[in-house]
């Protein structure tokens, strides 16, 4: 694909690469994508890997982060979530076109607490809350109209009063090891700066990478 946009010169910017704290920059990131991205700045690819080690890859939404990892929801009897539960590692990836920046990171996978899951689920649109009730996330659909009565028969159900979060619905949190930043560069002498550390309280180590 062709780029024929040129791209602002603070998009080439270099600074990034004198960063010593990978949380620190992720943070910054997102924050610069949450102004420039049209739709979901917080989206993200993650990957999983199945029992035949057979990788797989999806988007999902971040929906908390902080120094313990990246968080995100769905249905533990998702493909990914029985991914995750037999081999709990994964991969993710950013990628914000409207900044040419990407984001990778690699590291373990860990429930988070039922009161934070509790705590989110409570955040979400009463219809969301119903859906996660009524989608069997991952598995064969006869027809859209089985799903549609689902949600009727959820809908019924809780007519009135606070909806419980379902006990197969819960977050997920990359607890990363390594988080590599990636920015554009003119003729595709791009700049990668990797942080890596040998588990979750040891220090980052920071090297430079060839684009
Ligand atoms: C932008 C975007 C965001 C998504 N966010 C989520 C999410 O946060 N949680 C989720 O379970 N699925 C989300 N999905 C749907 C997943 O990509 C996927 O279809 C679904 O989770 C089933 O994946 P699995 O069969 O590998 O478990 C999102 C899809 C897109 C395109």
């Amino acid at each position: 694909m062709s780029q024929t946009i040129e791209r602002p010169a603070w998009l080439m910017s270099g600074d990034f690469m004198a960063a010593d704290d990978p949380f620190a920059l992720l943070a910054a990131w997102l924050e610069e994508a949450t102004q420039s991205e049209p739709v979901d700045p917080n989206a993200m690819a993650v990957a999983t890997v199945d029992a035949d080690g057979l990788p797989n890859v999806r988007m999902v939404l971040l929906k908390d982060f902080d120094r313990r990892g990246l968080v995100f929801y769905t249905n533990t009897d998702s493909q990914k979530g029985r991914e995750l539960d037999s081999n709990p590692k994964a991969a993710l990836v950013f990628y914000w076109k409207s900044l040419a920046r990407q984001v990778r990171l690699r590291g373990s996978a860990e429930k988070v607490e039922d009161a934070e899951a509790d705590a989110y689920f409570a955040t979400r649109p009463r219809l969301a809350q119903i859906g996660a009730w009524a989608s069997k996330q991952s598995s064969a659909l006869e027809s859209r109209h089985a799903f549609e009565k689902a949600v009727a028969l959820y809908t019924a159900k809780f007519n009135i009063g606070t909806i419980p979060r379902p006990a197969n619905w819960t977050g997920y949190r990359i607890v990363p090891l390594v988080i590599e930043f990636w920015c554009a560069r003119p003729f595709r002498l791009h700049d990668r700066l990797e942080f890596r550390r040998g588990g979750p309280a040891a220090p980052w180590t920071k090297a430079l990478l060839y684009p």
